[in-house]
């Protein structure tokens, strides 16, 4: 194969990556991305601030955009995220308690009755656990409702869209040692248990000094699928760009048959939110193929 996407293929997974609406007007952008893609999440517009800007005002252009962009050129989408402590509009962020849990399922019905039947997973929750040793919830207006906010968004998302798989989605929950991963882990463990709608986990899997790659991602994703959900890479990127670690994370995934595909955060360094100098994708700000890109697509 000579595209990730084509590669992924092979194997019956996808390769994504994360598309800015402001950037479809930059054709070495989007030739690279129809090229090499074949799952597309929209990296800003379709959270919370951009789909709701007034409460119960609805607005979905910026995410319409991503989203034909990626079926006109037959990609497949992921939506991306329905419940989150961040990227809340203002009016979201002021609320509390019991009418800011209704805001929420309202918020959920909104957005999945607009892509209905469109969307092959969605973010329904995002970063709801801690860092540190706590293994707990972070702290959250959302949070504060209730610990019973999580699974409710769920139940309200498998009634909005029965077709669209519900996941999961959180960073620094890569690492098997660690006490937010397990936490996720426990969660995920309990909604199985007691019949509550989930479908997959999304690792974000961006790698820094802080939080590395270890080889026991393998163990983490295995983990998860063993629990009877999928596992999808979802924010991929490597702060250094090294290769071999790009290469590890494919291996990885494609050691487990229930990682269904792998999405990075971007398609050239240029694009990425951490700035091009810390050469995180697969693609130079130039549009040329990186050593991690040849690796990735060796290992797919
Ligand atoms: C980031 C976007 O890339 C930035 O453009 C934006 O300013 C902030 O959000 N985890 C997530 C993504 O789930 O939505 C975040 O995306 C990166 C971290």
């Amino acid at each position: 194969a000579s595209t990730l996407a084509a590669a992924a293929q092979q194997s019956g997974r996808y390769f994504g990556a994360a598309i800015a609406a402001g950037k479809l007007g930059d054709s070495q952008y989007t030739t690279i991305a129809n090229r090499e893609f074949d799952m597309i999440t929209a990296e800003n517009e379709m959270k919370i601030n951009a789909t709701e800007p007034n409460q119960n005002q609805f607005n979905f252009s910026s995410g319409d955009r991503i989203y034909n962009w990626a079926v006109q050129n037959g990609k497949r989408v992921r939506g991306h995220t329905l419940a989150w402590h961040s990227q809340q509009p203002g009016w979201m962020e002021a609320m509390s308690g019991n009418s800011l849990r209704q805001a929420m399922i309202n918020h959920i019905n909104g957005v999945m009755n607009h892509y209905k039947g469109k969307i092959y997973a969605w973010d329904v929750v995002n970063e709801a656990f801690a860092d540190g040793n706590s293994g707990g919830r972070r702290d959250s207006n959302l949070q504060r409702t209730g610990n019973d906010w999580i699974e409710v968004a769920f139940r309200t998302a498998r009634a909005a869209d029965p077709s669209a798989k519900l996941c999961y989605n959180d960073y620094n929950i890569d690492n098997w040692s660690w006490a937010k991963t397990q936490g996720v882990y426990n969660m995920v463990r309990d909604f199985k248990q007691r019949g509550v709608p989930i479908d997959c986990v999304g690792l974000q899997s961006h790698f820094n000094g802080n939080s590395p790659y270890n080889s026991n991602y393998r163990t983490t994703i295995q983990s998860f699928a063993a629990l009877g959900v999928d596992v999808q890479i979802t924010e991929l990127d490597i702060q250094g760009g090294s290769a071999t670690t790009y290469a590890n994370v494919v291996n990885d995934c494609l050691a487990v048959p229930r990682c269904t595909g792998i999405t990075v955060w971007g398609v050239r360094d240029s694009d990425s939110w951490l700035g091009a100098n810390t050469s995180p994708l697969l693609f130079d700000g130039n549009g040329n193929k990186k050593a991690a890109y040849t690796s990735v697509l060796n290992a797919l």
